[in-house]
């Protein structure tokens, strides 16, 4: 009994393998993208493509265990619903209301350490980022946040 469960199990697994999600790759770098629009500081775009890119952009470097479903499917949907709130490639399409609530909800996940996903670093030490890098990053959205915050009363 118990053999036979395992080896329906294990044809399970095979099939899946034939069934995979489409992948989050984009062969062209957006003019809409964030860090092409603002061209940052290296340090900053940096740390926005080594933290954030993989779940907020329309390029996401895949792990060679992406390669295996059901990983594959878990991290799609960690992909998906990344880029349903915050995308950065498609930062030019925000309104400027958008991106001011954008640039707000960003450092307040940063500067709480509720991104990038925990589950994320676990398996991408390089995605941690230190207390510097933190402080790097949310003064210069500090000021975007500023400089955007004047253009929305400009333009009332
Ligand atoms: C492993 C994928 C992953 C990585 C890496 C990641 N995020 Fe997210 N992010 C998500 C998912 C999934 C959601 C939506 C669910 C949630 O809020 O937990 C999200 C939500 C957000 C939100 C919206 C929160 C809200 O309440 O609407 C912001 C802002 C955000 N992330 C910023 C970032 C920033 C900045 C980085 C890099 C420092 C980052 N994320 C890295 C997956 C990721």
């Amino acid at each position: 009994m118990f053999k036979k469960i395992l080896l329906v199990l294990l044809i399970v697994f095979i099939l899946m393998q034939f069934f995979q999600p489409e992948k989050n790759i984009s062969e062209i770098t957006p003019t809409t993208d964030f860090i092409m629009m603002n061209n940052p500081p290296e340090e900053v775009a940096q740390i926005l493509q080594t933290s954030c890119y993989d779940c907020h952009s329309n390029n996401t470097k895949y792990p060679w265990y992406n390669k295996i479903a059901p990983v594959s499917y878990f991290l799609a949907s960690h992909v998906n619903d990344g880029k349903k709130h915050l995308n950065f490639s498609e930062w030019g399409k925000y309104n400027i209301r958008q991106k001011a609530h954008a640039l707000d909800e960003i450092i307040e996940e940063v500067e709480h350490r509720k991104m990038p996903m925990t589950s994320y670093i676990s398996m991408h030490e390089e995605a941690a980022m230190s207390n510097e890098e933190i402080t790097t990053l949310t003064e210069y959205l500090d000021r975007a946040l500023g400089m955007t915050e004047l253009q929305q009363e400009r333009a009332h």
